[in-house]
């Protein structure tokens, strides 16, 4: 195993400081989300979201983010996928639209950690189908959130994804997983939404064990039809193939040195801006 598949265990003070990056994308999260109705063009929502990291003392990840050489940077703070886009959408002119569903996706690194999560939400009234879909890609991430614990493996969270959205019949996107996070926005390991094809590639999942100091990223991205997109290159945006909507939400997580898992992300600053009372 090389250097750079060695997954970096973090300290539980390193824990805490990702922790304060991910509030921050809690709070710009809640201010997105009072921007989520109809007339509003996604550039703006991304200006917001970008000022509000600046203004916090954060830096937004994503913007000038280059993974491969030869593929242009990623443009702006937030990823905004509308509709069939299901990830790393670029905020452009579009102007939302009632019965749109959209996904912000945000990555602040704030003291050279970062904090990434996502949500989509519904731009006024959605179709039935629409707001299942939603829902059930918002339960398939809480479901696999209970498997994220010591002593698990990251099979088992894959698991989770894929077997809570079958009966749906929904596509799991399996061109992009979750991962690792901390000093870089990228690490080991993989969290893939599905059980992958061949043994070796499952054995490999069934060892990597979740252990204290652990700190990754779920992100079930679910297709209404199938999970192919259109071009497994095209990083940004990432189009459905079938042209049918897809859902993304995402949360961070971090096993620390008692093995307590402890969900760093947090919905609450967005459910107050919506209204959503859970308790
Ligand atoms: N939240 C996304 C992820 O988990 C952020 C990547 S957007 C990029 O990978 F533009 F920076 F790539
Ligand atoms: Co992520």
């Amino acid at each position: 195993m090389g250097l750079l598949n060695r997954i970096h265990l973090k300290s539980d003070s390193e824990i805490e400081s990702i922790k304060k990056s991910s509030l921050l994308v809690g709070k710009t999260l809640g201010e997105v989300a009072k921007l989520m109705r109809p007339g509003v063009p996604l550039f703006y929502i991304d200006q917001v979201a970008e000022d509000y990291i600046r203004a916090n003392g954060g830096l937004p990840s994503c913007k000038g983010y280059r993974p491969y050489a030869g593929m242009p940077p990623f443009p702006s703070t937030l990823c905004l996928s509308v509709n069939s886009t299901v990830v790393h959408g670029i905020p452009n002119d579009y102007v939302l639209q009632e019965g749109d569903i959209v996904t912000a996706d945000c990555v602040a690194c704030l003291n050279g950690w970062h904090g990434d999560f996502a949500y989509t939400f519904e731009i006024g009234t959605v179709s039935e189908e629409k707001h299942l879909l939603v829902r059930r890609t918002y339960e398939a991430l809480h479901h696999a959130l209970d498997f994220a614990k010591v002593g698990n493996t990251i099979f088992d969270i894959s698991q989770a994804v894929e077997s809570y959205v079958k009966p749906f019949r929904y596509g799991v996107v399996k061109v992009l997983s979750g991962h690792g996070i901390g000093r870089s926005m990228h690490e080991k390991p993989d969290v893939p939404n599905f059980v992958p094809r061949t043994r070796e590639e499952r054995r490999w999942y069934k060892d990597e064990v979740i252990r204290p100091g652990m700190v990754f990223c779920i992100e079930p991205m679910i297709g209404m039809g199938t999970g192919e997109v259109l071009d497994d290159e095209a990083h940004w945006p990432v189009v459905m193939a079938d042209r049918r909507p897809a859902a993304h939400f995402e949360h961070q997580v971090a096993i620390n040195s008692q093995g307590k898992t402890e969900i760093l992300s947090t919905y609450q600053y967005i459910e107050e801006a919506l209204g959503i009372n859970h308790k």
